[in-house]
């Protein structure tokens, strides 16, 4: 699966946005939404990034399609450097990527038909007529398992299920190279999870499409995922080969993930771990390692500044002071 060089590659990636003041001559706070991730994407994978609510996968996702500026780091994507480009190369290299939303309920505007919607990025790229437009359009929804006569309907019309459909359609039609599916079926009723996720590897296969997907739900991350980032409060924990990391979870918060999904595959190997503690302000955070205060391994020493990531077997690494002990203990 793995070629020589990655479609996306991110390096040290830092993302902060300011937060409000509640009163005049408050210092300036930020929020640390992503700090220090690196991670590479292989073309034609499709690469898991998982952790809980605001931990900044959005966040870093937005950052690979050039949506959201980083305060440092640098993102190269199909060998050009995104996060030194102008706005003309940005618009031209953003051809290639596309994003399907969490919540197709809200993302499909409802006055809009449906081929106003799935025919808007052609629209947008400029010199396709309209019969063109109809045609590509039709084509797309035959491809989503809609059909052409669905064009002059309006998303109101339609399920769930079938409007997520009408997203994916919408952004397939320029056959972008990269597709960012941010929590692609969190927002759908559980019995078309499947279906969605079954259309979206054909679609992978058929287009050569690499993705992003981001998800909290790691039994979907195994099903469809090669590699994976395990993120915490803006941090990477564990990264690399999925199939390593659901042999071997090391990181404290990658088994809490697992042992709350897999309930008895887990369990034979690794006791139920049930996460205590607060969890911590986002907002200037504390030293230490970010998993302190709800870490069940945690030892005195993980408060004395950030693990470093250390490759613990081939393509399977990890941030915990267990496998990199602060220098003060050596
Ligand atoms: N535009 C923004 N302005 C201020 N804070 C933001 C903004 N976007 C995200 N955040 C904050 O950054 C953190 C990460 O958010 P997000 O990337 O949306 O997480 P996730 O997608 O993992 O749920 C959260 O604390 C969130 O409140
Ligand atoms: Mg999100």
């Amino acid at each position: 699966m793995q070629k020589n060089e990655p479609l996306l590659k991110l390096e040290n990636i830092h993302v902060s946005f300011p937060v409000k003041k509640d009163y005049p001559f408050q210092k300036k706070r930020f929020v640390r939404a992503v700090s220090d991730v690196s991670l590479e994407v292989f073309e034609g994978e499709t690469f898991g990034l998982v952790g809980e609510s605001g931990c900044g996968k959005s966040t870093l996702a937005n950052t690979t399609l050039g949506i959201q500026k980083v305060d440092s780091g640098k993102i190269f994507f199909d060998g050009q450097e995104l996060t030194a480009m102008n706005k003309k190369q940005l618009n031209e290299a953003r051809r290639k990527m596309q994003m399907i939303f969490q919540d197709p309920f809200s993302s499909l505007n409802p006055r809009f038909s449906v081929f106003d919607i799935v025919s808007e990025p052609l629209r947008i790229l400029g010199g396709y007529t309209r019969e063109q437009m109809r045609e590509q359009a039709a084509e797309m929804l035959r491809e989503v398992g809609l059909s052409e006569g669905d064009l002059d309907r309006f998303p109101s019309d339609f399920s769930g299920g079938q409007k997520q459909r009408i997203g994916i359609a919408r952004a397939l039609i320029l056959k972008p190279k990269y597709l960012v599916c941010d929590e692609p079926v969190s927002a759908l009723d559980v019995s078309v999870h499947a279906q969605i996720l079954n259309l979206l590897m054909d679609l992978q296969e058929k287009y050569n499409i690499t993705y992003l997907f981001i998800s909290h739900n790691l039994a979907v991350v195994k099903r469809i995922c090669s590699r994976l980032l395990v993120m915490y409060f803006g941090k990477t924990m564990e990264y690399g080969d999925v199939d390593k990391i659901f042999a071997n979870p090391v990181h404290p918060y990658t088994r809490a993930l697992m042992s709350a999904v897999f309930d008895t595959d887990i369990d034979s190997k690794h006791e139920r771990i049930r996460l205590q503690g607060e969890v911590p302000s986002p907002i200037n955070p504390p030293p230490g390692c970010r998993f302190c205060g709800r870490c069940p391994e945690e030892e005195p020493f993980c408060k004395q500044g950030e693990p470093p990531l250390v490759e613990i077997e081939e393509n399977h690494f990890v941030s915990c002071f267990k496998y990199a002990k602060p220098k003060t203990e050596e």
